[in-house]
């Protein structure tokens, strides 16, 4: 018994640790990253700026994963994210992982 607990947050921690990598990897496989890198401005806003501009903010996962899969412009400036060819629940691992990039 005494075993058992340090057994399943060790689990739980590494599960958490897992998604990251899985989020970046399919960033690069969606192409995110051909217009947005994590720490300074491409063609769309820095992933950094993305998550600092929407800390705390409630809906911001879900507002994120619908603006990555419909695309839109008006946030940052005037040039336009296309449509990316996601599913919602990539979308919404796209736009936590996003959300999770800290200075
Ligand atoms: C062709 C270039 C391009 C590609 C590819 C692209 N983006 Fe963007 N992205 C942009 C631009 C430009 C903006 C700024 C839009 C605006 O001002 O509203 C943006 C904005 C964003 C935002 C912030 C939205 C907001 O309303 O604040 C997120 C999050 C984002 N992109 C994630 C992604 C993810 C995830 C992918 C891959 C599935 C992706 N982008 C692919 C160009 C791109």
């Amino acid at each position: 018994m005494k075993l058992l607990l340090p057994v399943l947050l060790w689990l739980s921690a590494s599960a958490a640790l897992a998604a990251a990598p899985n989020a970046q990897a399919l960033a690069t496989s969606k192409n995110c990253l051909a217009c947005h890198a994590v720490e300074r401005k491409l063609v769309g806003p820095s992933y950094q700026d993305v998550a600092a501009r929407y800390a705390g903010q409630k809906d911001a996962v879900s507002r994120l994963a619908e603006k990555i899969q419909k695309g839109g412009s008006g946030s940052w400036g005037p040039v336009p994210m296309p449509a990316n060819p996601v599913t919602p629940e990539e979308a919404k691992m796209l736009a936590t992982w996003v959300l999770s990039q800290k200075k």
